[in-house]
């Protein structure tokens, strides 16, 4: 009897200790929680407007990180996510924000000519990058404007303009996104890569001009043949292009590092641009990307995305709307 009371007592206060220490667990967990947001507030710069906005945005970005960390804790992937700038966003308002609101899906395409046709595949490079040509300017930061379109087709541009003129000229998607209002696109509210490239371009520091004052012409722009890797190999080999992407997953948001073979989409939302291709060490093939949600995002602003895969779209259907300008 004796015992048997005993080993109740041990059980009730091991359960006891075995509680309060959890409890205890999770207020430290807590509070170490509160301080990385804290941190991360400062490293961000942002500021909330009272302490409800605050407790609601400490929420998101607990769950942010909780999903972070076990989509690394994983460790079967050939990328990683990170803690960054959309850390106390939901998914939802990220997409509002970066993605969706800047993306207008095609219309029906008249197929253009691709120049690149003829291009044997055996001939191109075995690895290529734009950067090291000095065909690409600093990555940009499109902030709460949805016009990835317009920073998608200007980096795409910059990139024929110096490998047709030598000179790298950072051009100005302000002017884009304030000038092509009378054209199909609209401003922040969204438009069309393939539009953006009917558009004269001036440097970033420039004003709203006439084309005659344009720091850079082009022709006009052609289409890579639709869900075809090889094609874009081709294309991305003689110039840096103009791709579409489903950038609006979680893994998307919070992409950190590595090639990014996850599950995304194929729901057009994005507009980045191919600035080369390579190969990893252990033999996976990537593109490489230009983004423009800044150098806290991804590698520096730069994301690699798998090639070759078996699905025809591509990664997040990056093979199904590619073009790029012609000068
Ligand atoms: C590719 O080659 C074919 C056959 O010679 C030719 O008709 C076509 O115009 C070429 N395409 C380009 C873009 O030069």
């Amino acid at each position: 009897m004796a015992t048997c009371s005993k080993a109740l007592l041990f059980t009730i206060l091991g359960c006891f200790f075995v509680c309060s220490a959890l409890t205890a667990r999770e207020l430290t967990d807590d509070s170490a929680m509160a301080a990385r947001h804290e941190q991360w507030m400062s490293q961000y710069g942002r500021f909330y407007k009272d302490d409800a906005e605050k407790a609601q945005r400490f929420e998101v970005f607990k769950a942010n990180v909780k999903f972070i960390e076990s989509f690394n804790a994983a460790g079967n992937r050939k990328f990683w996510l990170g803690i960054n700038q959309f850390a106390d966003l939901t998914n939802a308002e990220f997409r509002a924000t970066k993605t969706n609101k800047g993306f207008k899906p095609s219309p029906v395409k008249v197929p253009t000519r691709f120049r690149y046709e003829n291009v044997s595949i055996d001939a191109l490079p075995a690895s290529i990058d734009w950067r090291t040509k000095g065909a690409v300017t600093p990555v940009k930061d499109q902030g709460q404007c949805g016009c990835c379109w317009a920073f998608s087709a200007v980096a795409a541009t910059e990139g024929i303009v110096k490998i047709s003129t030598g000179k790298l000229i950072s051009l100005s998607e302000q002017e884009l996104v304030d000038c092509d209002v009378h054209g199909e696109d609209q401003g922040c509210e969204g438009g069309l890569m393939d539009d953006a490239f009917n558009y004269p371009y001036t440097a970033a520091d420039g004003m709203c001009k006439s084309g005659s004052n344009s720091a850079a012409t082009i022709k006009g722009y052609e289409d890579v043949p639709a869900n075809n890797e090889a094609a874009l190999m081709k294309a991305v080999a003689n110039q840096p292009v103009s791709v579409a992407v489903d950038g609006g997953d979680m893994t998307f948001q919070f992409y950190s590092g590595g090639v990014m073979t996850g599950s995304c989409g194929t729901d057009l939302d994005h507009g980045i641009a191919a600035i080369g291709y390579r190969k990893t060490s252990d033999g996976t093939k990537y593109w490489l990307m230009k983004n423009s949600w800044s150098t806290t995002w991804g590698e520096n602003g730069y994301l690699r995305m798998a090639k070759d895969i078996s699905d025809k779209r591509g990664m997040c259907g990056l093979a199904m709307e590619p073009s790029y300008p012609t000068k």
